[in-house]
């Protein structure tokens, strides 16, 4: 197998493809609805990636090394048919296909995913209390719904993580009942600290709820004890509830830069490469696909992009950084 490693010695593992830019949430850290309202203007269709060119480079980017794709978006659910390259990518060899949802269309989709030979979904949740929930969700969606999602998802036998972005003011209140809610139901919760993505959300030192916090305010009513990393690079700090009940993640980008461990690229849904989700640039490969590259010259241009990463953004984050004109989540792909 090749190890593709970039300049930090950091091999590729890991890519993300966003295969939208398009939601139906407008999560207020993420597609705010005074910029993503309407009149704002999505990728046309004829920009997006088929799934055919998405297979193909996956193929690519598996020949490179990669052995896990997420898909996700924009919401990846809202792509029509993704059950088929669902199953395009799941007869890659070696290679991992999970997805990240909001969970809105998952009752409806769980078994087709499932069939498809999707390994694993992460569906995303906020709070368990209709209120707060929409506040954060904005488009007044209702937590039953993604409650419903999970329950497709686990009764069809894909395995489940939970996802929640913790941001000060709006769900800390939700941090200990979607644990305990978690915790009774056997799936594994991630706490992620608000990032600064993109440059729509209005990002604030202020508003990250730091994990040491979050991790403070589980232990006071639900014992909990950090636990060794499953493999290195994973990105979520894990720690398990002492009483064996099971565990949690916190994913602390913010507070706790994890950059020297980073082996993922990220996709946009029309086809450009970035080695950093705090990037500025990315490098287009969908021009180069319709040119009629060959495998082995994408090969080399995924190659040329990842020997020359440096990145390091959250370890480097700063006052001046922060400033930077970085490209969305919904449209790099979260
Ligand atoms: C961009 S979303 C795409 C997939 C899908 N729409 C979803 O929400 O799961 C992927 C993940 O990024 C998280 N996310 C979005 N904006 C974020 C931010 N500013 N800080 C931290 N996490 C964020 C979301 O909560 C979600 O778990
Ligand atoms: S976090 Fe996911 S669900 Fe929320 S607006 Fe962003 S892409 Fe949509």
């Amino acid at each position: 197998m090749t190890t593709l490693l970039d300049a930090l010695q950091r091999p590729l593992r890991d890519l993300r493809i966003s295969v939208t830019d398009r939601c139906n949430f407008r999560c207020v850290y993420c597609m705010p609805k005074e910029i993503y309202g309407r009149g704002y203007q999505f990728l046309p269709k004829e920009q997006l990636l088929t799934f055919e060119e998405l297979g193909r480079l996956a193929r690519v980017f598996a020949s490179l090394g990669t052995s896990k794709v997420r898909l996700t978006g924009g919401e990846p659910l809202m792509r029509r048919g993704l059950e088929i390259l669902v199953a395009d990518l799941a007869k890659i060899d070696g290679l991992e296909v999970t997805l990240t949802t909001n969970g809105a269309l998952l009752v409806e989709r769980a078994e087709a995913l499932r069939d498809a030979g999707l390994d694993r979904i992460t569906v995303s949740l906020d709070a368990l209390d209709d209120a707060v929930f929409k506040c954060m969700n904005d488009v007044d969606f209702p937590v039953a719904k993604v409650l419903e999602g999970i329950v497709a998802a686990e009764r069809v036998g894909l395995p489940v993580k939970i996802n929640m972005v913790v941001r000060r003011g709006l769900n800390e209140s939700a941090i200990v009942p979607m644990a305990r809610y978690f915790r009774e139901r056997g799936h594994i919760l991630r706490f992620i600290e608000y990032m600064d993505v993109g440059h729509t959300n209005g990002w604030r030192l202020d508003d990250v709820v730091p994990a040491r916090e979050i991790v403070s305010l589980i232990d006071a009513e639900l014992p909990i004890e950090p636990v060794e990393a499953n493999y290195p690079g994973e990105v979520a700090e894990r720690w398990r509830y002492r009483d064996g009940s099971g565990e949690i993640g916190v994913i602390a980008s913010v507070t706790q830069a994890f950059c020297k461990d980073c082996t993922r690229a990220r996709l946009s849904a029309e086809g450009k490469v970035y080695t950093c989700l705090f990037a500025t640039a990315g490098v287009d490969l969908r021009d180069r696909l319709r040119a009629g590259a060959t495998d082995d010259e994408l090969a080399a241009a995924i190659t040329d992009v990842w020997s020359a990463r440096t990145d390091r953004y959250s370890e480097l984050r700063s006052a001046e950084t922060a400033g930077l004109h970085k490209i969305e989540m919904s449209y790099i792909g979260g």
